[in-house]
């Protein structure tokens, strides 16, 4: 009985620091992913699954953007001679464009999108460096369809990532509470 009693004292104990990693797991799924995630710049060759891919770009329009204007186009390219097509690439298998009018709109939208990635164990980077190499590309403009007046304001390479980057040091002097 005694034996018992025992065995059933540890498997509560057990039992209830699992639940607790696992709450505050949740309660820091935000924070960890921004303090997680870094540019990825090597991929495996493994296709991003479509699913997730949605997953991503919903994450994305559900950003906080100005009077709720929603003044933004997303264009997802899985097409990998389109992708290596792209100078600046670097072997993601999935290419997301953002193109809006209003770049601060975008720059949430993108954020929101790497830290789901993130998130779904994918590996992204944004870019600004490949748009003058799409822009001045008829062909792939032609395939955006990007509706009048929005410019196109970076790409995110998507991928499962075959690196794991240190976080680059962060200046902390930037940070100042006023007096
Ligand atoms: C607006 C913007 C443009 C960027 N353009 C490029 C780019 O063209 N190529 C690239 O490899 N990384 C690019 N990056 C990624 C940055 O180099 C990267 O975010 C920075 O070095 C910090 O590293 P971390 O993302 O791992 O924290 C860009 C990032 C931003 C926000």
């Amino acid at each position: 009985m005694k034996k018992l009693t025992f065995a059933l004292i540890i498997a509560c104990t057990l039992i209830s620091c699992v639940s607790q990693a696992q709450t505050e797991k949740k309660e820091n799924t935000v924070t960890e992913a921004i303090m997680g995630r870094r540019s990825i710049r090597k991929y495996q060759d493994k296709a991003v699954e479509k699913e997730k891919l949605q997953q991503i770009a919903e994450a994305g329009i559900n950003a906080p953007n100005a009077m709720n204007a929603q003044g933004w186009a997303v264009r997802i390219a899985q097409n990998k001679e389109l992708i290596s097509g792209i100078r600046g690439t670097h072997g993601g298998t999935a290419l997301i464009f953002v193109a809006g009018r209003n770049a601060v709109d975008c720059g949430l939208m993108g954020q929101n999108m790497m830290l789901t990635a993130y998130d779904l164990g994918l590996g992204t980077v944004i870019m600004t460096g490949p748009l003058g190499g799409i822009k001045g590309n008829a062909d792939i403009m032609k395939k955006l369809e990007l509706p009048e007046g929005m410019e196109l304001q970076f790409v995110i390479e998507v991928g499962y990532p075959d690196e794991q980057p240190d976080a680059k040091p962060r200046k902390m002097d930037v940070i100042k509470f006023l007096e």
